[in-house]
């Protein structure tokens, strides 16, 4: 009686599995049916775009040219947005796309003629600093975000060019041109928004790369190795738990940063101490941006965010303890308060 009874539980098994995939089979589109709608996906788009080296000329080609008009100083430290605490650019682009998108709106409806065409210019006036900032920022990435940058700014560029011509169609006396122009530049900037976004969000373009010190390190000292191990005068990099430090000993002092650059996360510990307004600093070995060793203040950029820092002291057995320096400052306030 075994025999047939597990003959027809299995057989029973197989009609069932043949039933379900019978029924996924209905419900789940062709193959090259399937492949195309992924393909068609806005992400699935800007992934290749990652990913093709076709870009690269043009690329090289561009940040060459950006990178020699932008020397590093003061001027491109503005660019970047050094001096507000975060990238310039993605403040900036809000005014051309927002001026755009209204004077679109406005052409919905009669009479707005005048304003529509105010918005347009005063979109293409507001699209220069925001072209600066964007190419500041793209000459110091990565090459895969460096090509959706590039289409990016091919894309805000084209619709620049449209919005332009719409102008001049409006000024000209051909209105209802205007109109078309402007709605297609609209297009081209959402797409080329949208790759904006793949950029920042996505690719972590403009975002701070600095470890999350708050999460990764308890309140209180933590013993991170002995003085006698660390080079004096020299970058060096110790691990705390999770954490890699970059450590430069000058003497007595110890001075502790997160190791991984705010900018990209480029390794700190292979870069160079140089002096910038009589503070001792550390430069990135990748783009250049330069952190005060005291305090992780930018010095200069591409980085606009502030490289996380701690505070250091000796035990009385040698070794070299360090806190998280904002936790220090916070347990200062609260021992006054
Ligand atoms: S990773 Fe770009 S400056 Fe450090």
């Amino acid at each position: 009686m075994r025999q047939p009874h597990g003959r027809l539980v299995r057989r029973d098994a197989g009609r069932r599995a043949a039933t379900q995939e019978r029924r996924e089979t209905k419900r789940r589109p062709k193959g090259p049916v399937f492949a195309a709608l992924s393909a068609s996906r806005p992400a699935a788009l800007a992934e290749r775009i990652e990913r093709a080296p076709v870009l690269d000329r043009p690329v090289r080609a561009l940040s060459g040219t950006v990178v020699r008009a932008l020397p590093p100083g003061p001027r491109t430290d503005v660019l970047h947005g050094v001096p507000f605490g975060q990238p310039a650019h993605p403040a900036l682009v809000r005014m051309p796309l927002g001026c755009w998108t209204s004077a679109v709106l406005l052409d919905l409806f009669r009479g707005t003629e005048r304003a529509s065409g105010t918005l347009v210019a005063v979109g293409l006036a507001a699209a220069m600093p925001s072209a600066a900032t964007g190419l500041a920022d793209w000459s110091a990435l990565h090459r895969h975000q460096q090509r959706v940058g590039l289409v990016h700014a091919v894309s805000q560029a084209g619709a620049a060019t449209l919005f332009g011509v719409s102008l001049l169609a409006r000024l000209t006396g051909r209105p209802g041109n205007g109109k078309i122009l402007s709605a297609g530049g609209l297009a081209v900037a959402t797409v080329g928004a949208y790759l904006g976004g793949h950029l920042a969000l996505r690719l972590g373009a403009g975002a701070s790369h600095a470890e999350p010190i708050g999460h990764l390190a308890a309140l209180g000292w933590h013993d991170l190795c002995p003085l006698d191990d660390l080079p004096d005068g020299q970058l060096a990099r110790r691990q705390l738990g999770y954490l890699s430090l970059l450590a430069l000993r000058q003497g007595q002092a110890v001075h502790v940063l997160s190791d991984h650059c705010a900018h990209l996360g480029g390794p700190l510990h292979q870069g160079r101490v140089i002096t910038v307004r009589e503070a001792d600093c550390v430069t990135c070995p990748w783009h250049g941006s330069t952190f005060r060793l005291s305090d992780g203040a930018v010095m200069h950029g591409p980085a606009t965010a502030r490289q996380p820092a701690f505070e250091s002291r000796i035990s009385d057995v040698g070794w070299v303890q360090v806190r998280p320096a904002r936790a220090s400052r916070a347990a200062r306030r609260r021992a006054a308060g």
